[in-house]
């Protein structure tokens, strides 16, 4: 692989914003390749095939990648080693949400959901974190939630506030907010900064958080005014082409706006 391409990881790729993430960014330009990761071989062999049906400039490439399990992270970051030799993008993209008041939340829905939403960006990123220093150009983006802000939790008056269904998720996206703020510290004195920014992708229509029920579903989703996950897409690839450089280290969402913590 050609060693001026930039090279650009984003895990759960195969699905939703990741996905249209990964073809947003596949289409942008020659420059680019885009390694799909994702948990599931098949699935990620698919999304590949999906994307090149929309002829993208940009090159892909599968990594298969658990961020639950240690040695799918290790033996990701070695084969991104020994392909290409560095990394210069990575999206933490992959995520679950569980829909489950206070009262309902269980040990197991909580170590779930901090396991892919905050210990799986954070240790996926010390194993590439080596790669990531060789860029000239180094990006991380944490794909984190309004739901996760203290501040609009803290605001009874916000109409977010009224959603009491995910309140692990919410606690695990606080989490991953503090994980952008302490990666901007630690890797602030590399030969080039690494930039980090947290972003909210809005909210989407995707498979994230679909109960048995119907709660959360597409369908659901769209009759209660989510918009499209090329929106969020969108939003990411400003920040891999440094539109959004003057707001390193911050909450930052579609549009050119911004969150509070
Ligand atoms: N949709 C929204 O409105 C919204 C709003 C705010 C934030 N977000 C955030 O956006 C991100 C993407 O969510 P989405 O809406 O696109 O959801 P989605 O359609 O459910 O896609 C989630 C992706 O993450 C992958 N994934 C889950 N657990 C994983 C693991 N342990 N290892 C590797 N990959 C894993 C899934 O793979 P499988 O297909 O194998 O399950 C899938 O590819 C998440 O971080 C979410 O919190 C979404």
């Amino acid at each position: 692989m050609s060693s001026n391409k930039r090279i650009i990881l984003i895990t759960g790729a195969n699905n939703g914003i990741g996905f249209e993430t990964a073809a947003a960014l596949a289409t942008a330009s020659s420059k680019n390749h885009v390694l799909v990761a994702a948990r599931s071989r098949s699935k990620g062999e698919q999304a590949i095939k999906n994307i090149q049906a929309r002829n993208p400039v940009g090159t892909l490439s599968l990594v298969e990648l658990d961020v639950t399990s240690d040695a799918s992270i290790a033996a990701a970051a070695k084969q991104i080693e020994t392909e290409f030799g560095r990394l210069d993008v990575l999206v933490n993209n992959a995520g679950i949400c569980t829909l489950h008041t206070v009262a309902d939340t269980t040990r197991e829905i909580l170590h779930s959901t901090f396991d892919a939403n905050v210990y799986g960006p954070m240790l996926l990123t010390n194993a590439v974190a080596p790669l990531l220093k060789k860029s000239k150009d180094p990006r991380i983006i944490n794909v984190s939630s309004t739901m996760g802000s203290i501040t609009l939790r803290s605001d009874h008056t916000d109409p977010l506030s009224a959603n009491n269904l995910a309140e692990a998720y919410r606690m695990s996206k606080a989490a991953l907010n503090m994980l952008t703020a302490t990666l901007n510290f630690e890797f602030k004195d590399w030969p080039t900064p690494c930039k980090v920014w947290s972003f909210c992708p809005g909210f989407v229509v995707t498979d994230l958080g679909a109960r048995d029920d119907g709660t959360g579903s597409r369908e659901w989703k769209k009759n209660n005014g989510a918009e499209n996950p090329e929106t969020s897409a969108e939003g990411i690839r400003q920040i891999v082409d440094g539109e959004r450089d003057g707001e390193v280290g911050k909450f930052v969402q579609r549009f050119g706006k911004q969150g509070p913590w």
